[in-house]
């Protein structure tokens, strides 16, 4: 029988880990031939509502689950762990400035770093879903020196997906239809969708749409806005959806891209497309099922590149305020 993958949650009794854990279980990240471990982690205020959910998981008998680890110690919680999905994080509040939030998060993330680095199993990959999580993923990264910076992901699925369904819409097409579309930049309202490389069953968005002020004035921030007209529908953050998209992240990280495909996964840039190095930023990559590559020759036209650029821009920005913070 295969050996479980251990699978470390962060902010596990969340609402985002509420509808993750539950998918991770039943096979649907890594396989249904893939046993599974569950590294549950929660602040102390949280501990209680995470046995509860530990409660849910064993009264669901999934058959990969192998192991619960229920745990507000980092080091217990990271122990030996092949994938960290770092969900938790703290919310930003009534007054709060960005740089504060940035400050706080930052310091939460160093401790995740250190711990994820001493206690991990050799193969370890990283994912951080919890915001601002471009510069959390950073920033952890920067205290995991022996972490090759490779493992490093920060998450923008959630954006491609919502772009692919606008898209899908417009056009009256599946959305299984649409394919390349890769949102670069920050995972914040300043990211771009890039429309101009997308296909629509095949052929390029724009030729498909015939309408550039629509994908220009009302798809890309209508992508860009999608989490706060949620909230106000809702009266909550995306979770089932985010959760979903923490799924598929891993899903095309680890298994072969399909050959024109590529997707949206923020990684340590090394200035690709002349992007600033050394920023955690959002870039079409594809993975022949281990390791994973930025894709070339993506064209990206002027106004493409200068929404991109301002994006990468509020990048330098955060981990400006976020290293000042610490
Ligand atoms: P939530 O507030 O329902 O749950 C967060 C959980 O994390 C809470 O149970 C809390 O106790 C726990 N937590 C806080 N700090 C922690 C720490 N230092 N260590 C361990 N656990 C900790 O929030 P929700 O809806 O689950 O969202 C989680 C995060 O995901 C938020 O930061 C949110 O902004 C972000 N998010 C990111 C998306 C993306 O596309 N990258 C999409 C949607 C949400």
């Amino acid at each position: 029988s295969k050996k479980p993958i251990r699978v470390a949650i962060t902010g596990a009794a969340g609402n985002i880990g509420y509808a993750l854990l539950f998918r991770i279980a039943s096979g649907q990240m890594f396989g249904p031939d893939q046993p599974v471990a569950l590294n549950l982690i929660e602040i102390e205020p949280g501990m209680n509502a995470l046995r509860g959910v530990a409660m849910e998981l064993d009264d669901c008998a999934f058959p990969l689950l192998t192991e619960i680890v229920q745990t507000s110690d980092l080091n217990v919680g990271f122990k030996d762990v092949n994938w960290a999905l770092l969900v938790g994080s703290v919310p930003r509040k009534q007054g709060m400035e960005r740089a504060d939030l940035l400050g706080i998060n930052g310091k939460i993330f160093v401790g995740q770093g250190k711990a994820i680095n001493d206690n991990a199993a050799a193969d370890v990959r990283i994912l951080v879903v919890g915001n601002p999580c471009n510069t959390n993923c950073l920033i952890a990264q920067k205290h995991a020196p022996k972490i090759p910076a490779e493992r490093w992901f920060a998450m923008t699925r959630l954006d491609e997906n919502r772009a692919k369904t606008q898209l899908a819409q417009k056009a009256s097409v599946p959305v299984k239809d649409i394919a390349n579309l890769c949102v670069w930049g920050n995972h914040s309202p300043t990211m771009f969708p890039d429309f101009y490389n997308a296909k629509i069953s095949g052929k390029p968005a724009l030729d498909v749409i015939g309408d550039e002020t629509w994908l220009k004035d009302t798809f890309v921030p209508k992508v860009g806005k999608r989490g706060a007209e949620i909230i106000a529908a809702r009266g909550a953050s995306s979770a089932a959806s985010a959760a979903n998209a923490v799924v598929d992240t891993v899903v095309s990280l680890t298994t072969k891209t399909a050959p024109s495909e590529f997707h949206s996964v923020c990684v340590l840039s090394s200035g690709e497309y002349g992007v600033p190095e050394g920023i955690i930023t959002s870039l079409p990559i594809k993975s022949d099922g281990e390791k994973w590559e930025v894709v070339k020759g993506v064209q990206l036209t002027d106004y493409a590149k200068e929404q991109i650029a301002k994006s990468n821009q509020e990048l330098l920005d955060e981990r400006e305020m976020a290293l000042a913070a610490l």
